[in-house]
């Protein structure tokens, strides 16, 4: 019998941290009246039924788990516009507290589901009072609301068919995938039409001062 509670420790440590860290980046950008490129920030250690489940499907023996199984610990975070995540990801990149292992950019190589997402492995060092520091795998995934609406929807429906969506479900969650990558460039193009009009408004402002 393997102790779980224990085992998982240090990852629940990891999820709970990086929330806290990204919800940080997000209250500073709120701070300092800037557009924040984090809607909002979730995380959750797999369930052990799921890791039973994983590992079986990937055939990884208990005791390489801990190496193997990349999202033990997993971080999402969702973000309102593309280009956000583009933002998120350079943040990512600039800081000094976990390492990247692996990048994974389903964004510009969508998988022939329709899922889209932008991951990173790290690795992140909890410290623990047993044997000090401990570096772990942590999956951070960032996408946009719509392709988290899409992916939430779609993983659901995984479990419904037990992984075997029928191929005429499967064809419809491709287009509704098509439809969330339209609605996403929708508003992003919005998006700058609307800081065009604020450009506009502020410059007539200033000359609205001067006369
Ligand atoms: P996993 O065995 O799922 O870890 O696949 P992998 O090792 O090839 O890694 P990948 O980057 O493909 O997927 C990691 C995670 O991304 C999954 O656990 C899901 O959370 C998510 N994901 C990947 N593909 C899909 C998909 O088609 N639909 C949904 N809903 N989620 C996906
Ligand atoms: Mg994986």
């Amino acid at each position: 019998m393997k102790d779980w509670d224990a085992m998982l420790a240090p990852y629940k440590q990891a999820v709970d941290e990086l929330k806290i860290k990204l919800k940080g980046i997000r209250e500073q950008y709120q701070l300092s009246s800037k557009h924040t490129p984090i809607e909002f920030v979730t995380g959750r250690v797999k369930p052990v039924s799921s890791i039973l489940e994983k590992a079986k499907r990937k055939n990884i023996p208990v005791d390489k788990l801990e190496e193997e199984m990349q999202d033990l610990a997993g971080v999402r975070v969702m973000c309102q516009f593309v280009g956000d995540i583009d933002t998120v990801v350079e943040l990512i990149h600039a800081r000094t507290d976990f390492e990247i292992v692996e990048e994974r950019d389903y964004i510009k190589h969508k998988k022939k589901s329709g899922y889209r997402s932008y991951h990173i492995v790290l690795r992140y060092p909890v410290q623990m009072i047993e044997g000090g520091e401990k570096r772990i795998l942590v999956e951070l995934q960032i996408r946009t609301l719509a392709m988290n609406f899409w992916a939430t929807i779609e993983h659901s429906l995984q479990y419904k068919y037990s992984g075997k969506i029928p191929e005429k479900i499967e064809e419809r969650l491709q287009r509704a995938a098509e439809a969330a990558f339209r609605l996403d460039e929708e508003m992003s193009q919005i998006r700058g039409e609307v800081q065009e009009a604020q450009k506009i408004i502020s410059r007539k402002q200033q000359s609205l001062r001067k006369n």
